[in-house]
């Protein structure tokens, strides 16, 4: 008797580069504070939809194009991205994935940033550029879960593999990649402290 274990949905975590990454970090903050300031109708969006936060994903979501800085995260993102197109075996024969968009996501104590998807991409990803301790991670859900009905509750003691929700904890230096239409939150920020990450998303076509 075998029991099979199919369709796997895949999420990758990594360290973006081998070395102390504060230097660049340090950068990056710089630059998130200093958009946060310039970006009126960033700040203006951010009212009605990331209440407490800011985020330049309405108003300045192509930063890889404006900044060099960001221009190099891109290049500090290739190997990861190869890496995780061929863990989800993808066939790119003649084919290249792009960085479409690029913003960064500031959220203070009580700031949440619900469950959502990144519509007509491909490939999405969060780089930690600042994560205070005690603030909230990113929470993954199984995306079979609108077809669940009958299926009873996980036992408490559920592997990681077999529970309907896993988060992941955030830490300045990391990131993560999944596939675009795996639904996503980060829970409030409950510390009060600036919880800053940069977000992406790439597309094949
Ligand atoms: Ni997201």
């Amino acid at each position: 008797m075998t029991v099979h274990s199919l369709f796997p949905t895949l999420v990758y975590a990594a360290a973006l580069q081998s070395g102390d990454s504060r230097k660049f970090n340090r950068q990056l903050l710089k630059e998130c504070r200093q958009l946060r300031l310039d970006d009126a109708a960033g700040r203006r969006w951010s009212l009605e939809n990331y209440p407490g936060g800011y985020t330049s994903y309405a108003s300045v979501h192509r930063l890889q194009s404006i900044s060099p800085t960001f221009e190099s995260l891109r290049r500090k993102l290739e190997r990861h991205i190869t890496a995780f197109a061929a863990a989800v075996e993808w066939d790119l024969a003649a084919r290249e994935l792009q960085m479409t968009d690029c913003w960064i996501n500031i959220m203070p104590r009580h700031t949440v940033h619900s469950l959502h998807l990144h519509p007509h991409s491909t490939l999405s990803g969060t780089y930690y550029v600042q994560v205070p301790r005690g603030s909230p991670g990113t929470k993954f859900e199984d995306p079979r879960l609108d077809r669940f009905m009958a299926a009873p509750p996980r036992k408490a003691t559920a592997g990681r593999n077999a529970r309907p929700w896993v988060t992941f904890p955030a830490a300045a230096g990391q990131l993560l990649l999944f596939e675009s239409w795996l639904r996503h939150e980060v829970a409030p920020n409950s510390v009060n402290a600036e919880r800053i990450s940069v977000s992406f998303n790439y597309n094949w076509f």
